[in-house]
């Protein structure tokens, strides 16, 4: 569920409106290409979740949601869900600044990735992250150097790799064997072994994430069980392992996708999976909490209707906007912002202005009768939409707009020319 629907427009004319601003209102003030969030969804696709998960693992499971940013790492979305008790899943130095700066405390953030720096490393460090996700045994004991020259001790999971394959598309599947992302089964167990004798680091669990936009809960509940049973291997052998860190991935409800799986449906299979099991439970969910809190609101720059038959839209969005289907062939539904009362409706392809033939949204896509001007709203594109966003082709980067009832806010301009032409220095020897 979603706060974007039909409502009459000045005209009397349906329209699109996100909770009780119009579309086209921002459009207007803003400009586009422009990111548009509703606050409303972001708010109860948390609460949606959260309230699932408590009710499946009852009163006295200690769980921690921890948003994953970098499905959309605007400050002022991250501070609509950590006000509502989220915590943040970062990958990089900056994500950790970012939750930090949007008010997620350090004790409720945790530092996962497959390359982490020193330098990110002694950040995170500085900071009192919650918990480091460690991935490999150099970064096991990189870390421990560090922590012992800034006379810490890190609490660390180290990140399984179950060996299960889900996701929905084969570039964001990272459970498998062969994948670049955590340790098989048997050196996860050394090396949580060397973790709990390292005089500087406090190992206290397990991590996985298996995938993205997945559609099945059966992958998930044999990662969890996986997960679980080494667990289960390493309590045996005395070592108190107290958190299990169990990723993201639920799929978000995309129009062309069968529906995913509810969070109470989720819930349950991980109540399942840990009813006769004390452990404290940690999640990253990302793209359920954003996608369908967000559109991408474009305008029609021009219409070109090929003599043998193509027709193409030009909008002023491009790939370097929304990347999600010229790198993952993902399907995003494309509508008017204006109805148009039952205009008939002519396959067109919705391209972006950037100079590749891959800067394309939708092929043979059914849509009204479109016009230079009018304005398209590609739907479901609150996650990995901005964030994944570029200047290729000397692009300023859309400028981001939250909506919260009848107001809205500018949470990110967008750059002028002056700002991205500043950032650069002609070198003295030229
Ligand atoms: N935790 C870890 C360690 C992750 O790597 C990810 C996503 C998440 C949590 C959040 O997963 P989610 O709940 O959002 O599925 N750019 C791609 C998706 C890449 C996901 C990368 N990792 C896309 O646009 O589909």
């Amino acid at each position: 569920m979603n706060h974007f629907e039909d409502r009459p427009g000045p005209s009397g004319e349906g329209e699109l409106w996100c909770e009780d601003v119009r579309l086209a209102e921002i459009a207007e003030q803003v400009g586009t290409p422009v990111y548009v969030y509703s606050s409303a969804t972001l708010r109860r696709h948390y609460q949606v979740f959260r309230d699932a998960l408590r009710q499946a693992l009852g009163p006295d499971r200690d769980i921690l949601i921890a948003y994953a940013v970098k499905a959309n790492a605007n400050l002022s979305v991250i501070k609509t869900l950590s006000d509502l008790g989220a915590g943040a899943d970062t990958v990089s130095e900056g994500e950790i600044r970012r939750a930090l700066a949007a008010g997620v405390p350090a004790d409720r953030v945790i530092f996962s990735g497959v390359g982490k720096t020193d330098a990110e490393l002694a950040f995170a460090l500085s900071v009192g992250v919650a918990e480091i996700n460690i991935e490999s045994e150099s970064e096991l004991e990189r870390l421990g150097q560090i922590a012992a020259r800034l006379n810490r001790r890190p609490a660390v999971a180290i990140r399984v790799n179950p060996d299960v394959g889900a996701g929905g598309h084969a570039k964001i599947t990272t459970g498998k064997a062969d994948s670049k992302f955590g340790v098989s089964l048997m050196e996860a167990k050394r090396l949580y072994r060397r973790a709990s004798t390292h005089a500087n680091l406090n190992a206290v669990g397990l991590a996985c994430h298996i995938g993205s936009q997945i559609s099945d809960l059966t992958p998930l509940e044999s990662a969890f069980v996986t997960m679980r049973e080494m667990a289960r291997d390493l309590r045996a052998e005395g070592f108190p392992v107290s958190r299990l860190d169990l990723g993201g991935g639920l799929g978000a409800p995309y129009a062309d996708a069968p529906d995913p799986p509810s969070p109470a449906d989720y819930a349950a299979m991980v109540a399942r999976v840990f009813a006769k099991f004390d452990v404290n439970l940690a999640f990253e969910p990302g793209r359920m909490l954003v996608a369908n809190a967000g559109v991408l609101l474009t305008r029609v720059i021009t219409r070109h209707d090929r003599p043998e038959g193509r027709k193409f839209v030009v909008v002023d969005a491009g790939m370097n906007d929304l990347l999600r289907p010229s790198l993952y062939d993902a399907y995003h539904a494309i509508r008017p912002v204006r109805q148009g009362n039952g205009a008939p409706l002519e396959a067109f392809d919705v391209v972006g202005p950037i100079c590749e033939t891959g800067d394309i949204f939708a092929k043979d896509r059914s849509l009204p009768n479109l016009g230079e001007g009018d304005l398209v709203a590609m739907l479901s594109a609150g996650a990995y939409g901005a964030s994944m966003g570029s200047e290729y082709n000397a692009r300023p980067l859309a400028a981001e707009v939250l909506v919260q009832g009848a107001r809205f806010a500018v949470i990110r301009r967008r750059p002028t020319y002056e700002d991205m032409l500043a950032r650069e220095t002609l070198a003295d020897f030229l």
